[in-house]
């Protein structure tokens, strides 16, 4: 009974929307300064799309307070290694980059000190605005994306797109859908880097995890190499590298274990 009202308080009006609700940006900017970053933490830790450990035995014995502050740290930590080890050779001073599903945006705050610009996007309307209260920036732009489509950035805007930890949770056509919509907003010349999971596809649907995170509204599947080449080609991409995140860098994290797709946008488009 609880879970149901804090899932209907939280949990979204659509599938993949956690927190998707015009209240909570209001809602933060009316709360005293001090208390807003625990209330922003609080909002966030409603689901494991973010502090994902939280529940685990990963902080024995802790309040809760400093078991949402050790998530903090850890999403900081985890998406400092992620842009120093896996984007860092990609970014330059004058891209303009595009993070995808940007959640909290710990990801788009450590990328923008080394880029010109970030427009960083996400689904769901509070979680933009947890971003903005925990990562703003002067050269990040935070979008709440509830279009089916990504119509609120032109074509050919971006010299780097990238996604992580995002892709896992959607289902084929749309993952075929947005990463058509990403190349669409690269340049020419521009780099595309997206992070899937690899495992047998077949077993995405009857994991135990899946149908626990599912309450939560956050599918789990994995993909197959080939499917994912297929996918990239089929939304306009060429040039398709897919490699162990490991072989790369070490990410203290689940995507330590799964894959990073490089790609550039195909000069003949779409197939
Ligand atoms: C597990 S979180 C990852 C957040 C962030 N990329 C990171 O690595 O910390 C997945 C995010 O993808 C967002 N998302 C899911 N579907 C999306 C879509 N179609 N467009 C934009 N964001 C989406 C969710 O709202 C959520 O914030």
């Amino acid at each position: 009974m609880t879970w149901q009202l804090g899932r209907t308080l939280l949990g979204g009006s659509r599938r993949q929307a956690f927190l998707d609700y015009a209240w909570v940006a209001p809602a933060l900017a009316a709360v005293p300064k001090p208390l807003r970053r625990s209330l922003t933490l609080r909002l966030l830790a409603a689901s494991p799309h973010y502090f994902g450990r939280q529940w685990t035995s990963h902080y024995p014995g802790l309040s809760r307070r400093a078991v949402l502050e050790g998530e903090l740290d850890r999403n900081r930590v985890t998406r400092a290694q992620i842009c120093d080890r896996l984007l860092l050779p990609y970014l330059h001073p004058t891209m303009s980059v595009l993070d995808f599903g940007c959640g909290p945006g710990f990801l788009a705050k450590c990328v923008s000190t080394h880029v010109h610009d970030v427009v960083a996007v996400d689904i769901s309307r509070g979680v933009i605005a947890c971003a903005r209260e925990l990562n703003d920036g002067p050269n990040i732009v935070y979008l709440a994306n509830r279009d089916p489509d990504l119509g609120l950035l032109g074509d050919s805007m971006f010299d780097l797109v990238y996604s992580f930890a995002v892709f896992q949770h959607l289902e084929r056509d749309q993952a075929r859908h947005w990463l058509s919509e990403l190349v669409r907003t690269l340049r020419p010349e521009g780099v595309g880097l997206c992070h899937f999971a690899i495992g047998p596809p077949e077993l995405s649907p009857t994991l135990d995890p899946s149908r626990w995170l599912d309450r939560y509204r956050l599918r789990f599947n994995f993909y197959a190499m080939d499917e994912v080449r297929r996918l990239l080609v089929e939304a306009g991409a060429s040039e398709i590298e897919l490699r162990l995140t490991s072989d790369i860098g070490t990410i203290d994290d689940d995507i330590g274990a799964q894959h990073v797709a490089m790609f550039r946008r195909s000069a003949s488009g779409r197939s």
